[in-house]
């Protein structure tokens, strides 16, 4: 085990910055062979650090280029400073100074698409979190905040578009065919957020102004051929700012706000200061090759990066354990927006459903950290479920315990304390604390503590008195280091019904000790508890409901998410039995009383489709792993398979009467209403298409080739390519490729439909796609739609009894480890949870991660999380 020596950083080894930079002056020759790079930093001794002597320390990759280093332009020998691995130190330097630095960088060599790299033929950046160092040597740390000015000289008709953060201030031709534009941020930014893009670019422009009058140009670039795909962004961008006007008090504070579209990116997008990038997937739309779900990302992604500006930019993060003051406060903001432009019980279930899928079992696993971790090897490891979902929950969980106001005031004097600071979570708790007069101390054990809280609630009644109580206890399991857990500050929002569904009480309650009793006076018959209604805190709560209770609560609770979830956990309840029957060996039963409380949802015209759907659909083989003791992938996958074919069955009539009832053969729209509209009718399609028979195979062809959009066309392809029909299948599949195979982000999707394909042989297809001309390794995209896709969505297939799953990914992560390290420690997440499945397949999953740290040089990504996973 020679693997190379990766340091841990520690929160409590914290100090502030010896040395700051006022201004950095970049100047940037962009070539096709190499980009040099001349900085020049402004230097001062910081003055709220006392101890004078401490060395000038910069960061800067370990193969980064050094070419000139000079102080006040005298140049520095090698022995006039010291590079030891990712740092350079410089001693007895003067008080304030200018340091001049020339490094040579290699963007076209750049596969880990971190620092300055090209995607197709475009140079871009990412910074965050510690991409600055690839680019020059700097304080690459982000409470050290700077004025930035940036120069780029270029081919001028190779890279005619030059952007980079702020205003256009010069620009000129420099003669041989190449141009120059010097750009200027006046606002101090860490070095994470600077950002430039050179390239051929088509662009949408149109203008925004705010409400204190401001004029800004809003400009979408992205390659020519996608310019007919940005109008969706640029609607969502506008939303976005009207919004954070409305809601929060935000305004926007440049004159410009630029996105650029790029194709190779290792995450959804990034918030530069008024020049975000954004990976395709999450900006480029259009009806005939996004889907429904593609719409509702972008929206999401394009307001999210926005907010960002007020909350991460004009205030910042101290250091990178604070990333959930930014994270989780921008995915609540973009959660609130989102719900408030769509449905808001919608958003909140696939919100919620993702965190109890995946941030749950993250949470349960061997990486599991609290929101503010304590330590990391890899920064980039540490971009999370827990760090943005949980953090989200965790500012839900304040406004909800605040109230809208004082929440709204809190997060005024937030901004208006900490505008164009580094800050910490605590000083965000201090100004809800401030505002409330509230001690948030316990609350904030939801920063430092990990592990999801359960509570298990019971209770009585007396009917001579009238008298209801209920019983809370809260428990948290062990974590990584973290053996006791103390108790929490948890918002418990309830609901008490009568039995025939009449509303008798609705409030919170403050839970604060290990068990609390609460009594409800006055209550005449015996309620039935709605708990947690709307996700108010992110736990598991056990009640020991009756199904008649659930059924009850599914058609009668006024809390819509209350609704869903009852029906939720009675159809969990349900597959549990059928997975214990199977491994029993006793055949599996559908009961009658789910299949008519499903008829009567698809019976109700009057119900909201996209709710229905959300009601119908059986919770993902993903979910039910994580509810499991044990997982046992084939009791899961049969159990789930016999409860679709039995209920699509029972219902069949039904099913085909909502298909027609949705398909109404209006114009494609991707407003929340007709997006529901679609849900539901394709939901009731793929339960057709479980029955097996062909009349639904001739349906779903039909709307295969008679629809207009992707959504219809994707979901009735996936269907087919997923059923037993493989002709049809094979059929269907190469025509998509004829018709799609110039749109990368369609090929994407043709991929992942068919990594997902748990029908047999799906290893050898997934081995041949990654041989096919239009998958493409060093594209993290194409990489999560084949490889992703395959081994989070293919639970079956990836979890085959021999282990070839295991084998096959592990000799992608060695491969895509040299490559992209980032993008390899994530793909990498599901053999961590080896423990949490039945022996054979845990031990087989270790030998692979064993096979991985045996192997020499692997970059800190990898080795953190798989040396972690090993413990
Ligand atoms: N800050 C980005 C966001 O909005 C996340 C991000 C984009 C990122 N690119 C990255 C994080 C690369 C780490 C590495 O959420
Ligand atoms: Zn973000």
């Amino acid at each position: 085990m020679s693997s190379k020596q990766h340091e841990t950083i520690y929160l409590e080894d914290y100090q502030p910055p010896a040395w700051l930079i006022s201004h950095t002056e970049l100047r940037f020759e962009l070539e096709e062979e190499q980009t040099l790079v001349r900085a020049q930093l402004s230097v001062q001794a910081n003055p709220l650090v006392s101890d004078k002597r401490r060395p000038l320390e910069l960061f800067g990759d370990v193969d980064m280029e050094l070419c000139r280093l000079s102080i006040d332009g005298e140049i520095l020998e090698a022995c006039d400073y010291q590079r030891k691995g990712d740092r350079l130190l410089i001693e007895n330097v003067p008080e304030s100074f200018t340091l001049e630095c020339v490094t040579r960088l290699l963007p076209h060599e750049n596969t880990a698409l971190e620092g300055l790299y090209k995607s197709d033929g475009m140079f871009c950046t990412q910074c965050e979190a510690e991409g600055f160092r690839r680019i020059t040597f700097f304080p690459d740390r982000p409470d050290v905040m700077s004025i930035f000015r940036t120069t780029l000289v270029a081919d001028k008709a190779l890279y005619p578009v030059l952007l980079s953060n702020g205003n256009p201030i010069e620009s000129g031709e420099d003669g041989e065919g190449r141009h120059w534009v010097t750009w200027d941020d006046p606002w101090p930014k860490p070095s994470y957020l600077f950002a430039l893009v050179a390239g051929d670019l088509a662009m949408l422009e149109d203008r925004y102004t705010t409400t204190s009058g401001r004029e800004v140009a809003l400009r979408i670039y992205a390659e020519p051929k996608d310019l007919d795909k940005l109008d969706y962004a640029m609607q969502s961008l506008k939303n976005a700012m009207r919004w954070d006007e409305d809601v929060y008090g935000r305004e926007y504070d440049l004159d410009i706000y630029m996105i650029v579209a790029v194709d190779f990116f290792n995450m959804g997008a990034m918030e530069n200061k008024g020049l975000n990038i954004f990976n395709t997937s999450c900006v480029l739309a259009h009806p005939k090759t996004t889907t429904d779900q593609g719409f509702q990302r972008v929206e999401g992604v394009v307001a999210h990066e926005y907010f960002h500006n007020w909350s991460g930019n004009r205030v910042t993060c101290r250091d990178w354990f604070q990333l959930s003051l930014k994270e989780g406060f921008t995915v609540f903001r973009d959660a609130e927006f989102s719900a408030d432009m769509n449905s808001r019980t919608v958003k909140r279930i696939e919100d919620v459903s993702l965190l109890r899928t995946a941030q749950f079992a993250e949470d349960a696993g061997p990486m599991a950290h609290p929101v503010r971790p304590e330590s990391y090897m890899e920064i980039s490891n540490f971009y999370t479920l827990t760090v943005y979902e949980k953090g989200a929950e965790v500012v839900r969980m304040l406004h909800t315990l605040l109230g809208a106001d004082l929440f709204r005031k809190g997060s005024d004097l937030y901004f208006e304390r900490h505008d164009g600071q580094a800050v910490t979570t605590d000083d965000f708790v201090a100004a809800m604390e401030a505002v409330s007069g509230r001690d948030l101390g316990q609350f904030k054990r939801w920063y430092s503590q990990a592990g999801t809280p359960r509570l298990e609630v019971s209770d009585s009644y007396n009917p001579e008195t009238c008298e209801y109580t209920l019983t809370v206890r809260q428990s948290c399991p062990p974590s990584p280091g973290q053996d006791h857990k103390q108790p929490y500050l948890i918002p418990l929002n309830i609901g008490l019904l009568a039995e025939d569904g009449q509303e008798l009480y609705s409030g919170m309650l403050e839970l604060t000790k290990e068990i609390q009793q609460f009594r409800f006076d006055n209550i005449a018959s015996r309620p039935v508890p709605s708990l947690l209604r709307g996700f108010s805190a992110p736990v598991k709560l056990e009640y020991d409901y009756s199904d008649e209770q659930l059924l009850m609560l599914l058609s009668n609770d006024p809390d819509g998410f209350n609704r869903w979830d009852a029906g939720q956990r009675l159809c969990i309840r349900l597959l549990q039995q059928q997975m214990q029957r199977y491994r029993d060996g006793v055949p599996m039963t559908c009961p009658e009383t789910l299949v008519t409380a499903w008829r009567q949802l698809l019976l109700d015209e009057s119900l909201d489709p996209a709710m229905v759907t959300q009601c119908l659909r059986l919770p993902s083989e993903a979910q039910l792993a994580e509810l499991a003791g044990v997982i046992d992938v084939a009791a899961i996958h049969d159990a789930r398979e016999f409860m679709r074919k039995a209920l699509a069955e029972a219902l069949e009539q039904e099913w085909l009467m909502a298909y027609q009832r949705c398909d109404t053969g209006e114009a494609y729209s991707p407003d929340a209403e007709s997006t529901g509209r679609r849900s539901l009718k394709n939901l009731a399609l793929a339960y057709l298409m479980a029955t097996g028979r062909e009349p639904w195979l001739e349906l779903t062809r039909q709307q295969y080739e008679q629809s207009d959009n992707m959504t219809d066309q994707l979901a009735a392809l996936s269907l087919v390519a997923h059923s037993e029909f493989r002709e049809t299948a094979e059929e269907l599949l190469q025509e998509f490729y004829q018709q799609w195979q110039h749109e990368s982000l369609v090929m994407n999707q043709w991929l992942a439909v068919q990594a997902s394909d748990p029908t047999e042989g799906a290893l050898e297809r997934v081995k041949e796609l990654a041989q096919h001309p239009i998958f493409d390794a060093r594209n993290p995209n194409k990489l999560r739609s084949l490889i992703g896709s395959f081994c989070a969505q293919n639970l079956s297939s990836f979890h085959a009894e021999d282990g070839s799953g295991y084998i096959w990914l592990a000799d992608w992560i060695l491969k895509l480890d040299k490559q992209n390290p980032q993008v390899a420690a994530r793909l990498l997440t599901p053999l961590t949870r080896w423990k949490r499945y039945t022996a054979e397949r845990g031990s087989l999953m270790r030998a692979q991660l064993q096979r991985i740290i045996d192997t020499n040089e692997l970059s800190a990504d990898v080795y953190e999380v798989v040396s972690k996973s090993l413990i």
